[in-house]
C-alpha cells in the first residue's frame, strides 16, 4: 500500500492544514477541522486483495443478473422498510439512541440471515463475544451459521471478512471502530467517515451485505449517523419512547426502495417482537368515554395506522399558561389552539395545555389535525367524543378543514377496527364514490361545524 499522509480540513470552507486547530484560521470556525487521508490508498488494499480485483468498466447489456435480487429476510416488518429484503452489496446504516435495541434488533435480524441467506459475521466493538452470547440466548438463537467477533480495528475486521467468507456483515458500532492509519481517536468525524466509506467498498466489490449500527445522541448527532447518510444506500431510524415498548424502525433514505416506510416493533423480554396489525395495538389501552381523547388516522408509510390523541386542559396558575405536546409537533399544538381561540370562540389563554399521542407514537402530519383539536375541545368542555367516531383532517388557518390524501386506506383501516363514523374534510367529497362502503363518512367544512357534530 502507498505511504498514507493525513491532514485536517475545515470543514466549513475546506481549509487544509498539517494539524488539527481548534479554530480556522480562514472562516473563522470553532473545532470545524476533520482528518482525512490524502495520500496513498485510503481503500486499505486488504479490501482489494480480499475480493481480488479492480473496477472494469461493462457494457450495460453485458451486466447480468437481476441487479434487485435480494436476499431472503423472513422478518416482515423489517423487509418491508428495506423495499422486500437485503440487496447484496449494499450497504444500509441503522442510527438510533443508546439503549433504543438497535443491537438486538440486528442480532435477530443477522440470526434469520444466517439461517436462510448465508454465513453472517456480527463484529461489535462494543460488547464481547460472551455479552452477545448470553442476548442470543435470550433471544432463543440457535443457528450455526452465525459468527461473533470483538473487535474494533478495520485491518483486523477485514481480515476475519476475509476468512469468515460472510453474505452479511453487521459492525457495531461504526463510532467504535477505527483504521491505524488515523490518528484521530475512534468515534471522531474523519475516523467514521473513513471506516464508513471502507465498509462501503467492501460491500460494493464483494457483494456482502453490511449493516452499520451509529449511535446518535439527544443533542443531534456528532459524528453520528448524520455524516454518514450520503455515503450508505440505505439509511433506518429506529425510533421510541424509551419509557414504551413500541419500536418504530423508519427509512429515510432507501437506493432500493421507498422511503417513509414504517416497521413497527415491540420489545419484549425475548428481543423485538413484530408488530403486524398497530393500530389494534395502539388502541389496546383506550378508555373509550373518556374526555379529553379522540382517535386520528394517520399514514405511515403506505399504511394507514389508527392512534390515540389524549389531551388535557386545565386552569393555569400562572401568568404564561404551559403547553406541552409529546408525539406531535410544538408549532403544530401552538396553530390548532390558536384557531380554537380565534374561529370558535375556545378561550385557551388561561388553560395549561397537555397534549399527548399514546404508544410513544410520533405523529407528523397534518391529517391528525382534526383529532387534536377534538380532543382539546372535549377536554376543555370535559364531554367524551362518541366511542365509535375517528377523525381525519387538516386545518387551515382560518379553521376550514382542508382535504388529506389516501382516504379510502385510511377508512378502510378505521372500519377493520371496528369505527363507525370518521368526520372527514367537505372537499373531498368531489370524489365520494371512490370511498369505501360500510363505514359512514360525515363531511364538515369547518371545525366549528366538527365540534357542533361531534360534542354537541
Ligand atoms: P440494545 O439492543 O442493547 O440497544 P442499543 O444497541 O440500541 O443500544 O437494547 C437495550 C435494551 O433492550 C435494554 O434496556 C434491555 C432491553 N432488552 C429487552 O427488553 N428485551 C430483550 O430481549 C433484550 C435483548 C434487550
Ligand atoms: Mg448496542
Amino acid at each position: 500500500m502507498a505511504k498514507t499522509r493525513t491532514i485536517f480540513v475545515c470543514q466549513e470552507c475546506g481549509r487544509n492544514s498539517p494539524r488539527e486547530m481548534g479554530r480556522c484560521p480562514n472562516c473563522g470556525g470553532w473545532n470545524t477541522f476533520v482528518e482525512e487521508i490524502v495520500a496513498g490508498d485510503p481503500v486499505p488494499s486488504a479490501v482489494q486483495r480480499m475480493v481480488g480485483q479492480r473496477s472494469e468498466p461493462q457494457r450495460l447489456a453485458e451486466i447480468e443478473g437481476d441487479p434487485w435480487e435480494r436476499l431472503p429476510l423472513p422478518m416482515e416488518e423489517f423487509s418491508r422498510v428495506l423495499g422486500g429484503g437485503v440487496v447484496p452489496g449494499s450497504i444500509i446504516l441503522i442510527g438510533g439512541e443508546p439503549g433504543i435495541g438497535k443491537s438486538t434488533l440486528l442480532l435477530q435480524v443477522t440470526a434469520l440471515m444466517a439461517e436462510y441467506a448465508g454465513p453472517a459475521l456480527y463484529v461489535s466493538g462494543e460488547e464481547s463475544a460472551r455479552q452477545i452470547k448470553m442476548r442470543a440466548e435470550r433471544l432463543g438463537i440457535t443457528t450455526d451459521n452465525l459468527f461473533l467477533v470483538t473487535e474494533t480495528n478495520i485491518d483486523v475486521i477485514l481480515s476475519h471478512v476475509s476468512s469468515v467468507q460472510p453474505r452479511v456483515l453487521v459492525v457495531d458500532s461504526i463510532q467504535t471502530t477505527y483504521s491505524d492509519n488515523l490518528e484521530s481517536l475512534p468515534g471522531n468525524v474523519g475516523q467514521v467517515k473513513q471506516a464508513a466509506s471502507i465498509f462501503q467498498h467492501l460491500a460494493k466489490e464483494s457483494g456482502i451485505a453490511v449493516f452499520l449500527v451509529g449511535h446518535v445522541t439527544k443533542e443531534g448527532s456528532i459524528a453520528g449517523p448524520r455524516v454518514l447518510e450520503h455515503i450508505v444506500d440505505t439509511v433506518l431510524y429506529l425510533e421510541g419512547d424509551a419509557f414504551q415498548t413500541f419500536r418504530l424502525l423508519r427509512s429515510v433514505k432507501n437506493r432500493f426502495g421507498a422511503t417513509s416506510e414504517v416497521g413497527v416493533f415491540e420489545m419484549q423480554g425475548a428481543g423485538m417482537a413484530e408488530v403486524a396489525n398497530p393500530s389494534e395495538a395502539f388502541l389496546a389501552e383506550r378508555m373509550v368515554n373518556a374526555a379529553g381523547s379522540a382517535i386520528a388516522v394517520t399514514m405511515e408509510g403506505t399504511r394507514p395506522l389508527l392512534a390515540e390523541v389524549q389531551a388535557l386542559a386545565t386552569m393555569t396558575s400562572f401568568a404564561n399558561p404551559r403547553r406541552t405536546a409529546n408525539g406531535i409537533d410544538f408549532n403544530r399544538l401552538l396553530l390548532i389552539t390558536a384557531v380554537l381561540t380565534r374561529r370558535v370562540g375556545i378561550r385557551l389563554s388561561e388553560q395549561d395545555i397537555f397534549l399527548n399521542v399514546i404508544g410513544g407514537l410520533r405523529i407528523d402530519e397534518p391529517a391528525a389535525d382534526l383529532a387534536i383539536a377534538l380532543a382539546l375541545a372535549s377536554s376543555i368542555k370535559d364531554r367524551p367524543l362518541p366511542a365509535d367516531m375517528a377523525f381525519i383532517g387538516e386545518i387551515g388557518l382560518s379553521g376550514e378543514l382542508r382535504t388529506v390524501g389516501q382516504l379510502p386506506a385510511r377508512l378502510n383501516e378505521a372500519g377493520k377496527l371496528g369505527f363507525k363514523r370518521v368526520l372527514i374534510p367537505r372537499s373531498v367529497r368531489r370524489n365520494a364514490d371512490s370511498l369505501p362502503d360500510g363505514i359512514e363518512h360525515i363531511a364538515v367544512r369547518s371545525l366549528d361545524e366538527a365540534i357542533d357534530l361531534a360534542l354537541r
